[in-house]
């Protein structure tokens, strides 16, 4: 008996160590996200405390490992304890720049101060002001955040959140629109329309005054093309200062030319209605023919509902650009989301956090997933392999330590259940299998638990 008893304790200590996925950060929406070379840093994002109905900011940095293969199920995150931000943050936009390409700016959005936050009341004090530093620096190595020295040129933009932000190759960041309203610190909901410049080696700012820019907005997306342009797409409209806002319609495209400093605006053909929305992304094919637009909300302040079509395409190969739905097979579609993330790395379009959204009311759940889909071939796939050229289900086997971890816990339960099973059987009542000798190192409940619970999926 106490060789039951001693290889059940040990094994569940092993399969408690090898089987549960630890490290795995908690779901949320809003967050920035940005790729550095094979890596997707994602930072701040609110999650929701149950107890509470609330939203608390994260003041997390961590990152998505896209080196080797791996599977969804257990996605190589590093949390990055060390390079926490300085606030809570979320609703801001970070892109990578500097004179080697290898720091990260992160551009506007709410911050909260998570030491002072006070959970009895509903408005946050908000201390700091329109005035204050706008851009956030983060060095990948060592992970440590820095504010912009002394000694920039040009006078900054106000402080605002949701703009829409992209990063030339050059290092000039172009950010365009945004708002203030209360968790801004602002009493009046105010929108903009205007352009500023940053150089991230000049550290300078410059506003780009051009004609025929848009109306204010915010929560469009911005798309920069390889040519230089940068497609604005969705979000909300604003007639005047303090007034509500009005969703942009999905065939409205904004474009704006970095080289010849103008805008111009296209009309999309689409074979079906599209509804308009806020919190969606929209990312560049590799081939640089089409965006991808996914997800988002149109029910904006009322509720967070679904929008359809939930997943499309924008193809900007030819004029007039034209949008139609997408509709990838395969088995790991992620739920509908909005304020998610989405970055292409090696033909794969890696989606990850956000709300879920529903047909009918709030989203009451944030997703803490990484979902995959394969480009070139439209499917939703669990195994990312970096390497992979083709639309052959051609998955490697699990790389090393995925193996361990099946292997290990495939032995563990099997041995537990055989243990448990022999054990049962000689004594015919499961409570004295574990009420022998040694007292209560065990109990149903811890069987309950970890038997079911800690199989590798
Ligand atoms: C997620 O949805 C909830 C409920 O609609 C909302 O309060 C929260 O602000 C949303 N998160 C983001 C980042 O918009
Ligand atoms: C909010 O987040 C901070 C930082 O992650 C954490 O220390 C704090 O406990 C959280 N507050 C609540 C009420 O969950
Ligand atoms: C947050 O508040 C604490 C307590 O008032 C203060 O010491 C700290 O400097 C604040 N953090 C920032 C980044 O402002
Ligand atoms: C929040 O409310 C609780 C219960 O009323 C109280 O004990 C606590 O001191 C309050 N906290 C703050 C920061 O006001
Ligand atoms: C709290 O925020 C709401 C809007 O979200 C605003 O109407 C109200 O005046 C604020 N209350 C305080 C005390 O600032
Ligand atoms: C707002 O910023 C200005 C300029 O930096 C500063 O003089 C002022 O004290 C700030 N106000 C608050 C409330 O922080
Ligand atoms: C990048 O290009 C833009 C124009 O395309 C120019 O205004 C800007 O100065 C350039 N930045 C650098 C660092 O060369
Ligand atoms: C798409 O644009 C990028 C950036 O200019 C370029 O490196 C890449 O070769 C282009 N891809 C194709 C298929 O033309």
């Amino acid at each position: 008996m106490r060789i039951y008893l001693i290889s059940f304790i040990l094994l569940s200590v092993i399969s408690k160590i090898y089987c549960f996925l630890d490290g795995h950060p908690e779901g949320r929406g809003g967050q920035e996200s940005v790729q550095v070379n094979d890596r997707i840093y994602y930072m701040g994002g609110s999650r929701l405390i149950r107890s509470l109905k609330r939203y608390n900011l994260s003041d997390e940095v961590f990152y998505l490992d896209l080196s080797s293969l791996f599977n969804t199920a257990n996605p190589p995150f590093t949390d990055l304890t060390d390079g926490k931000m300085l606030y809570g943050n979320e609703k801001g936009i970070a892109v990578l720049g500097g004179s080697s390409r290898s720091d990260i700016y992160l551009v506007g959005g709410t911050q909260v101060n998570l030491s002072t936050i006070n959970w009895n009341v509903t408005n946050q004090t908000i201390n700091w002001n329109v005035t204050d530093q706008f851009i956030y620096i983060y060095k990948t190595v060592p992970n440590t955040w820095t504010k912009l020295q002394q000694g920039v040129k040009g006078t900054q933009p106000s402080r605002r959140r949701s703009t829409s932000t992209v990063i030339k190759p050059n290092g000039t960041i172009y950010i365009f629109g945004g708002r203030v309203e209360q968790d801004m610190g602002s009493s009046t909901l105010m929108l903009y329309n205007d352009l500023y410049e940053f150089d991230t080696i000049q550290l300078s700012w410059k506003q780009i005054t051009a004609s025929y820019a848009p109306s204010p907005r915010s929560h469009s997306t911005a798309t920069l093309l390889p040519n230089g342009k940068i497609i604005y797409i969705g979000g909300v409209s604003q007639d005047a200062v303090g007034s509500q806002t009005n969703l942009i319609i999905m065939t409205e495209i904004q474009i704006f030319d970095t080289n010849s400093l103008s805008w111009s605006t296209r009309t999309a053909s689409s074979s079906s209605l599209i509804q308009p929305r806020v919190g969606h992304t929209a990312v560049l094919t590799s081939d640089n023919n089409s965006i991808i637009v996914m997800g988002g909300t149109s029910s904006y302040q009322l509720s967070q509902t679904t929008v359809y079509p939930n997943l499309m395409k924008l193809d900007i190969s030819s004029e007039p650009y034209q949008y139609s739905e997408l509709k990838p097979s395969g088995i790991n579609p992620p739920p509908p989301l909005s304020y998610h993330s989405a970055n292409i790395y090696s033909d794969y379009m890696i989606i990850a956090f956000g709300n879920i959204t529903n047909d009918v009311t709030d989203s009451t759940e944030t997703n803490s997933k990484v979902y995959l889909l394969y480009v070139p071939c439209l499917t939703w796939e669990s195994t990312f392999n970096p390497g992979r050229s083709d639309c052959k289900n051609n998955q490697k086997p699990p790389n090393p330590p995925n193996l361990n971890i099946i292997i290990g816990c495939s032995i563990a339960v099997v041995v537990v259940i055989t243990g448990i099973i022999l054990c049962v059987k000689f004594r015919r009542n499961i409570f004295e299998c574990f009420d022998s000798d040694h007292g209560n190192n065990g109990s149903i409940d811890t069987i309950d638990r970890d038997l079911p619970n800690e199989q590798p999926t």
